[in-house]
């Protein structure tokens, strides 16, 4: 076999399909690895990306997205590159947008979404969700069989952030529309993918919720876009509208793909272990564990990137100042040192919540109490209503030969298609 360790994770169609032999491969040279085709320095292991993460001061968000691609707008220049940073840092990818902002200007940005994200406006959206669940469900129950993705999971996880904005009703279906949600292989909000967009829907949406908060903000009703109209900073301070609507409209880019992918990734581990269906119909108490332990063995997001600021060490491996950092979510959550057998499945792993596919730190995920909630329903609606869920053979093949096809992507882990049956429960 050839050395795995030296595949190009960012080409090599193979790795896309399946990571996870590499990031061992990786993980076995060191947990801290420079990769010799973008000279990125991959963390593998668990507690190396954890410190990562929890360093800020030392790793800049700033390249979060996009990593290695484009290269540095700048050759850095000694063992403390903060003011390169500060200086080329309009020239990054999606610089408006919290996930690649470091302090104070992150800590800014997120107040600002942590006044729409309460823990009222959550509860709101989870009770209007039970209601989507099942009117999602009745659009093919009667079919015997759907493609999840395009079926179920895009458009319940669109609607799902649709509805925590507080979008007017009689505005929704344009929405869905523009955001690609209500027909199968729509165009996506791909920003977090740096994937090419049909009709630019970031730029849909920021007009429309500029059009939104200028006319609450001129007056005001009763609703959710109202409270978010009326928010102001920590220090009491009028935020510009715009410094609004990019927290808003970055929800879309955060949770459409990655919910798609956990549901999807939760469902296939249903239809290929039937007994599971019937051990969470008996104890419904155990579905959050069981989406935790899917979260942990398919994390959506595979890797995240981080760039050295100051020179460092990391894992003992000495780290220059403008090293680009590839966290590599998907390889902590499977490192043995911390989750024995972590490439088995286990429904009811004792340490699972350790797991980070949110993150940690100053970034973690502002929407894993929803994206938790949006799986937890999901699964329980699925087996109220289906008596029996099987992976559509004709599609993926027989149990034990399946063949399942996964985004060509380096950042995101998450099926293209899932093809099931079932019947309907009584
Ligand atoms: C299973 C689904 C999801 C996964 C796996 C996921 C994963 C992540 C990860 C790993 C980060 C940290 C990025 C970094 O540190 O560089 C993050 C950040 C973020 N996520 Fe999620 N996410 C999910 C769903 C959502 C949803 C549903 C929303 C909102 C509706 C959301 C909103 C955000 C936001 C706003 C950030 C930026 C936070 C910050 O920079 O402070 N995510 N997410």
């Amino acid at each position: 076999m050839t050395d795995l360790a030296s595949a190009d994770f960012f080409s090599d169609p193979a790795l896309a399909q399946d990571p996870y032999a590499y990031f061992d491969a990786l993980r076995e040279q060191n947990p801290v690895f420079r990769e010799p085709h973008q000279g990125v320095v991959a963390v593998t292991g668990y507690q190396e990306v954890m410190a990562a993460f929890k360093d800020h001061a030392t790793f800049s968000a700033v390249n979060a997205i996009g990593g290695p691609f484009p290269p540095l707008p700048f050759t850095p220049e000694g063992d403390d590159i903060s003011e390169q940073i500060e200086a080329h840092r309009h020239l990054f990818p999606i610089h408006e947008h919290m996930v690649v902002m470091d302090p104070p200007a992150h800590e800014k940005a997120r107040s600002l979404l942590s006044k729409l994200l309460t823990p009222r406006r959550l509860k709101e959206n989870e009770d209007f969700m039970w209601k989507l669940v099942d009117q999602q469900i009745d659009q093919f129950i009667d079919n015997g069989r759907c493609e999840f993705l395009s079926e179920y999971a895009k458009p319940f996880a669109t609607s799902a952030i649709i509805d925590l904005l507080g979008v007017p009703e009689e505005d929704r279906p344009e929405f869905l529309a523009a955001l690609g949600a209500e027909r199968p292989d729509g165009n996506r909000v791909g920003a977090l993918d740096g994937e090419a967009v049909g009709l630019d829907p970031l730029q849909y949406l920021d007009d429309r919720f500029l059009g939104y908060l200028a006319a609450r903000r001129a007056d005001p009703h009763d609703d959710v876009l109202s409270g978010m109209a009326a928010a102001l900073y920590p220090d009491g301070s009028t935020p510009e509208l715009i410094e609004l609507v990019k927290p808003a409209t970055f929800l879309f880019a955060a949770g459409q793909e990655t919910v798609t992918k956990l549901l999807s990734a939760a469902v296939q581990v249903l239809g290929d272990n039937p007994e599971y269906q019937d051990r969470l119909r008996e104890n419904p108490d155990g579905v959050p564990t069981f989406i935790e332990e899917a979260l942990r063995m398919h994390s959506p997001t595979k890797v995240d990137f981080r760039l050295v600021r100051k020179t460092t060490e990391l894992g003992g491996v000495h780290l220059p100042a403008g090293t680009v950092v590839m966290l590599c979510l998907g390889a902590a959550n499977r490192d043995p040192r911390k989750f024995d057998d972590p490439h088995e499945f286990r429904p009811d792993r004792k340490n699972v919540r350790e797991h980070i596919a949110f993150g940690r730190g100053i970034h973690t995920c502002a929407g894993a109490p929803l994206a938790r909630v949006e799986g937890q329903i999901t699964v329980r609606r699925l087996l109220d209503r289906m008596s029996e869920i099987r992976i559509d053979e004709d599609f993926h093949g027989p149990a034990g030969a399946r063949n399942y096809a996964y985004e060509p992507t380096f950042l995101l882990r998450g099926l293209t298609q899932l093809h099931i049956e079932f019947d309907r429960a009584l």
